[in-house]
């Protein structure tokens, strides 16, 4: 979706995706990663899995390409940030940096390792895919896995629906579009599926559950 449609949402509140507390599936897998991880975080928002990451001794680069989402972050964590301007043109980034926490706030689809110092261990994506526009899906996988050292990780929470009921964002994204988006070059563990009740939106258009997915991925090479 465009810079403008987000935009908008964050102006009007309606960030029903926020939630209060870490994300409990992350909690569940974060013994998974390697301790003292650099973690890249795309799609962000303002999110508080970025601090409890940090809390937990990784290194944390979140992503997110609306101003007021970063400030608001900023400010309701309490975090006073160096900040200073990474790249140019389209891969541009005001980059704002606390201890063991950087956010970037630009466009993710266009973010490449030497702009954060290299590769990562760990990318965890949370309602990101899901969030982008289906034609963005492997610009995206693209720039993933060039964030991703080989052998690295990324703890993927997605959600599947009938997508014939209702358009998103969130975007279904299902089993098979996962292996077709990340199989050639990712091995694929499925940790935990569940219901989640659709938005009032969802269920307006019939689409009373979602199906909430878990995956932990591997790059292969
Ligand atoms: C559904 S929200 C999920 C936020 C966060 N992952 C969470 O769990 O709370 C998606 C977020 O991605 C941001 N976004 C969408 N497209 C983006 C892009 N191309 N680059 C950076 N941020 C983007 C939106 O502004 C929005 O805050």
């Amino acid at each position: 979706m465009k810079h403008e449609f987000w935009d908008e949402r964050w102006r009007q509140g309606q960030i029903g995706f926020h939630l209060g507390q870490p994300h409990d599936w992350l909690v569940a897998a974060e013994r998974r990663f390697p301790a003292g991880s650099r973690v890249y975080v795309p799609l962000c928002g303002k999110t508080v899995d970025l601090v409890w990451l940090r809390d937990r001794g990784h290194e944390v680069i979140g992503c997110e390409f609306v101003a007021s989402a970063v400030q608001d972050f900023l400010k309701e964590q309490g975090l006073s940030a160096q900040t200073e301007r990474l790249g140019a043109g389209g891969a541009s980034y005001e980059c704002h940096r606390t201890p063991g926490l950087s956010l970037l706030q630009g466009d993710a689809l266009h973010l490449d390792p030497t702009l954060v110092g290299g590769t990562v261990d760990v990318i965890f994506d949370r309602a990101a895919l899901v969030a982008l526009d289906p034609a963005c899906r492997e610009r995206y996988v693209e720039c993933l896995h060039r964030m991703l050292r080989p052998g690295g990780h990324i703890l993927l929470i997605s959600f599947a629906y009938d997508q014939s009921r209702v358009a998103g964002p969130p975007w279904s994204v299902t089993a098979e579009t996962i292996g077709k988006l990340f199989g050639d070059r990712f091995s694929i563990e499925t940790l935990a599926i569940r219901a989640e009740e659709g938005n009032p939106r969802f269920q307006d258009a019939g689409v009373a559950e979602m199906e909430e997915r878990c995956c932990w991925l591997t790059r292969k090479d």
